[in-house]
């Protein structure tokens, strides 16, 4: 296997800029290094897609379009994305997506359903978050795509949104795990347990430890689903680790409890593709939030300690 990396500095969906740096910072922190040192081949590079800078977008198409921001700039960079995940997919090697703000989700999904579907593959989505990006516009405290993402994918949204690039609903909300929830809007996590996904929240791993939570998960997904894709947003980590994220929220996962993570879906060889993301170097403390996540990757495709 291949790994195609991805880089998608758009930032265009959260309230704090600067995911835009993710990918640099990522690169700088090692990521090549990290994927020769285990024998990956990631030589074939594809191009970084192309944001145009704000003062560049016609403003018409930055308008609110019913409390979506920045929706024409998002939905152009997705489309792209989606197209180049689809092509890496079918070519049989892995995306790995360098965020950028976690709206550019929309693309990596729509790419592997996409290509999920022509071989009949049913896709599962880790999304590790402290946030659900369960928003629609009508739940949205923010008008901030990122927030609004996951929904989307399963279905509940604007049309723009959930019927981007395939025309339909990208994954089954039942095939839906998240882990290192902890911070939920009132809208958003109505429609969540409506829409029927699963959450591990902070207070499971609480009450049954990590190991027994990411045992739960992976069984999930090897009883569900055929192949997984991984959707990792840093603000996951407690912000004590991870400084160099969009939004702090307190009380999250250690990175130990994240690392082990990785390990563990890496055994379960479904994942077959990942986003890393909201990585925000503006942030960061010396890029020590893109070291883990450049570290995260490596255990995600399979690194062991001994
Ligand atoms: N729930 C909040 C919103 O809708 C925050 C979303 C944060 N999302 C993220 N990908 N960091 O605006
Ligand atoms: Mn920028
Ligand atoms: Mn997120
Ligand atoms: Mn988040």
């Amino acid at each position: 296997m291949k790994v195609r990396i991805i880089e998608m500095p758009l930032d265009y969906g959260a309230s704090r800029r600067g995911a835009d740096m993710g990918p640099s910072a990522i690169r700088l922190a090692g990521l090549r290094d990290k994927l020769n040192s285990l024998g990956i081949d990631s030589d074939d590079l594809y191009p970084p897609i192309a944001i145009p800078p704000q003062e560049y977008i016609d403003p018409a198409s930055e308008l609110p379009v019913d409390g979506a921001k920045h929706l024409g700039p998002i939905l152009d960079a997705c489309g792209e994305l989606a197209q180049n995940v689809e092509s890496v997919l079918k070519a049989g090697d892995f995306p790995l997506i360098l965020g950028g703000d976690h709206s550019i989700a929309l693309g990596s999904l729509a790419g592997a359903a996409s290509a999920h579907a022509e071989t009949g593959k049913r896709i599962g989505v880790l999304w590790v978050d402290a946030h659900g990006d369960f928003n629609t516009t009508q739940t949205t405290p923010s008008g901030n795509i990122h927030g609004m993402i996951l929904a989307a994918s399963c279905g509940f949204g604007i049309p723009e949104l959930t019927g981007f690039y395939t025309g339909k609903r990208k994954v089954d909300p039942a095939n839906v795990c998240y882990i290192g929830v902890r911070d939920l809007d009132r809208g958003e996590r109505a429609l969540m347990k409506e829409a029927g996904v699963t959450v591990w929240s902070m207070s499971d791993i609480d009450r049954n430890g990590i190991s027994k939570t990411v045992a739960e998960i992976t069984r999930h997904f090897r009883e569900n689903v055929d192949t997984v894709h991984v959707s990792f947003d840093i603000d996951a980590i407690d912000p004590r680790f991870a400084p160099g994220v969009g939004i702090e929220v307190p009380g999250g996962l250690t990175y130990r409890e994240v690392l082990f993570l990785m390990e563990e879906m890496a055994n379960t060889g479904m994942v077959s593709s990942a986003d890393m993301v909201e990585v925000n170097p503006v942030h960061d403390i010396r890029n020590s939030t893109a070291k883990m996540a450049v570290n995260l990757i490596g255990r995600l495709l399979g690194e062991t300690v001994f």
